[in-house]
């Protein structure tokens, strides 16, 4: 199968009821890992890079090797998202690279520090819209601000400094015509998000609920929501490693958004976790070893592992043989049309 729109996939999702896992990836090994977790779950799945990512591994490694993501595994519906675009130019050249979605989280400055206004976000959303559909590409938006600092990405700060507001999250979407919404409900990105098992207090999930319920028809897309799970930090801490005790989002709480409108789910940090305990345990077991195969093979059994349980979990396990393909081009068409909708549902309050 080529390269498929995110929009596709998660217009998918909505009619089948599940949700659809987006794991980052920065090398081979992480791409092999997600694609083979694909094929034995029969996943459908979206691969996203972040800006660092294409700054790690360099656009052209990416994109040839997706391409071959996409050669190997011709059953999977797979599709190349960009995670955190900071800026109009960002997401263009991710779309002429050959990216099938782009996320433009104008929620921040291009800076990816400073909270954006409400009018900067939408302005900024809208003209990659405008450029994005015009070639198929399927575009994320985010309103509301995330907690927490990735590689220099984040306001900082607590996860409720800056929760998404149910009218502006209308407004936006109407505004901009995005085709999923990231919205902010006390999540973090990376791997201190909790400082112990989250309650209402700190997940919003009831804001989620509210959210849902003003945008019936909108793609919510959940951030931060690695789980964090206690077995991976203990392997990393028995074999060296220093991580102080924290928590991340459970899985059934992604499962009660997942009911309530949530199609894609971001997961990065619980893949960090299971590759570096992996790699952890080799170097302290075997210290005489250096062939990097010797560490890099269980840290992508290990990373296989994590994200086959997430795609069971989140439900789009068993999917992956449910459509076949709609081409980029005609999802162009789709979008002059009309045929692939930009007018948000709304619900009255
Ligand atoms: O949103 C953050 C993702 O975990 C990607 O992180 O910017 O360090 O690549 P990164
Ligand atoms: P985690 O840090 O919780 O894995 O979140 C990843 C993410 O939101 C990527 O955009
Ligand atoms: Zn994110």
């Amino acid at each position: 199968m080529p390269l498929v729109s995110t929009r596709q996939l998660l217009d998918e999702a909505a009619k089948g009821g599940y949700g659809v896992g987006a794991f980052n990836v920065n090398d081979m090994e992480q791409i092999q890992a997600i694609m083979e977790a694909a094929k034995e779950t029969n996943s459908p799945v979206i691969i996203q890079a972040s800006r660092g990512a294409r700054a790690f591994a360099q656009d052209n490694y990416l994109y040839h090797l997706m391409l071959a993501a996409a050669e190997l595994y011709p059953q999977i519906p797979l599709a190349m998202h960009l995670d955190h675009g900071n800026s109009y130019e960002t997401c263009v050249s991710a779309i002429q690279l050959g990216f099938t979605s782009v996320m433009m989280d104008g929620s921040l400055k291009p800076d990816g520090k400073t909270p954006a206004s409400f009018e900067e976000n939408v302005e900024v959303t809208k003209k990659v819209v405008d450029y994005a559909h015009e070639r198929g590409i399927a575009v994320e938006g985010e309103i509301g601000v995330l907690g927490g600092i990735e590689d220099g990405h984040g306001a900082g700060g607590s996860g409720l400094d800056h929760v998404t507001d149910p009218d502006q999250a209308v407004e936006f979407a109407e505004r901009t015509g995005v085709d999923s919404l990231a919205i902010a409900i006390g999540t973090s990105h990376g791997a201190y998000k909790f400082t112990k098992k989250p309650d209402g207090s700190v997940l919003k999930m009831d804001l989620l609920i509210k959210i849902h319920n003003r945008l019936p028809k909108t793609h919510l897309v959940m951030h931060g929501s690695s789980s964090v799970p206690k077995d991976l930090q203990d392997i990393i801490n028995q074999y060296g490693g220093k991580l102080k005790e924290t928590w991340g989002v459970p899985v059934e709480e992604i499962q009660l958004g997942i009911k309530n409108g949530v199609r894609k789910v971001n997961v990065d940090t619980d893949n960090r976790l299971a590759i570096t305990g992996a790699i952890r345990k080799v170097f302290v077991e075997t210290p005489e070893k250096f062939d990097p195969r010797d560490y890099l093979k269980p840290a992508r059994a290990a990373m296989q592992k994590v994200v086959a349980l997430r795609m069971t979990q989140f439900g789009q396990a068993g999917h992956a043989g449910d459509y076949q393909a709609i081409s980029i081009a005609d999802m162009a068409k789709g979008y002059a049309n009309g045929t692939l909708s930009t007018k948000p549902l709304v619900a009255a309050k």
